[in-house]
């Protein structure tokens, strides 16, 4: 039996009076506001106990997290036949990075990068009778947790600021890989890039990824298929360009956000949620990746 408390007390006390905790996100003004200091893990065991340590019940904004619950949604309505409009290879690239768009005739590599999450979105708003609120309602769900909201001020911080993204959207658009209107697509994406939630509520919601018995699968009308290539996904394309780097030192499927959180598991075993606000050069979670591999490294539970 492991003692999963004593682990994730030890990498709290070995990780929160570290110097370098990398830097907050400042490109969208309101994510700046957040104390580099915060630090906070929550773990759900498949079928067994929830751990936690430090500000893991705290709310942070999901930010990139959230293209995999857009991702589950859109794979619940359309299944595989959208893997005709994103590829589902890792980029080499930066999240937000446009030109190999450009030289792919529109087809964005896979859906966790900026172009990728846009293209979804725009199924999401085809297919959904009120896109914003349909959506909240499915994450709600996974999450069993009513509390869950958008936050305003970040979605229209954004909306002022983020010019790349819509440089994207108007090239999906010029290729035809977009459907509806620029300003609506975008406006879905940076609302649910805006989501807020603890490292509790993370874990609970992208529990449906790990237990691939859940009834929360029927319920969100995913199935067995679609988790598998979710979290394939997940492990090779959920770090941008540093998802080998993640790979080989976590050995986890998971997806980070430029809010800092990061959401790994490992399928029938575990769920596990790190908030630290501090980001490295490729807009990863600077502890929250240490953190990670600690957890992976200590406990001996990895993919490989
Ligand atoms: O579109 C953006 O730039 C942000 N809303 C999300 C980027 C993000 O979280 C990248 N992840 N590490």
């Amino acid at each position: 039996m492991q003692d999963y408390q004593s682990v994730l007390n030890n990498i709290y006390k070995e990780l929160i009076n570290k110097k370098d905790k990398g830097e907050v996100a400042s490109y969208i003004p309101e994510l700046k506001n957040v104390d580099l200091n915060t630090f906070g893990i929550n773990l759900q065991v498949v079928g067994d106990k929830s751990y936690s340590v430090g500000q893991y019940d705290e709310k942070f904004s999901i930010q990139s997290i959230s293209k995999v619950l857009t991702l589950a949604k859109a794979i619940s309505i359309e299944g595989h036949n959208l893997w005709q409009r994103v590829d589902v290879e890792p980029s080499g690239n930066p999240f937000n990075h446009l030109s190999l768009l450009e030289q792919e005739n529109g087809i964005p590599r896979n859906p966790l990068i900026n172009t990728g999450s846009l293209v979804i979105a725009d199924i999401l708003v085809s297919q959904l009778k009120n896109p914003k609120a349909d959506f909240l309602n499915f994450v709600r769900q996974l999450a069993n947790d009513d509390s869950i909201n958008y936050n305003e001020a970040v979605a229209k911080s954004e909306k002022e600021t983020g010019y790349k993204n819509y440089a994207g959207a108007n090239l999906l658009k010029s290729f035809g890989n977009l459907n509806n209107d620029v300003d609506e697509v975008l406006d879905f994406y940076f609302h649910q890039c805006s989501l807020e939630m603890s490292c509790e509520q993370l874990t609970k919601t992208f529990y449906v990824f790990a237990n691939k018995g859940s009834c929360m699968l029927e319920k969100a009308h995913l199935n067995k298929s679609h988790t598998k290539r979710i979290n394939a996904i997940m492990l090779t394309c959920g770090f941008y360009d540093e998802a080998g780097e993640f790979a080989f030192e976590v050995g986890l499927p998971g997806k980070s956000g430029v809010g800092g959180g990061i959401v790994a598991l490992l399928p029938k075993k575990f769920v596990i949620s790190v908030w630290s606000p501090g980001l490295n050069k490729k807009g990863n979670s600077k502890i929250g990746m240490q953190a990670l591999e600690l957890f992976t490294t200590q406990t001996n539970l990895s993919i490989f």
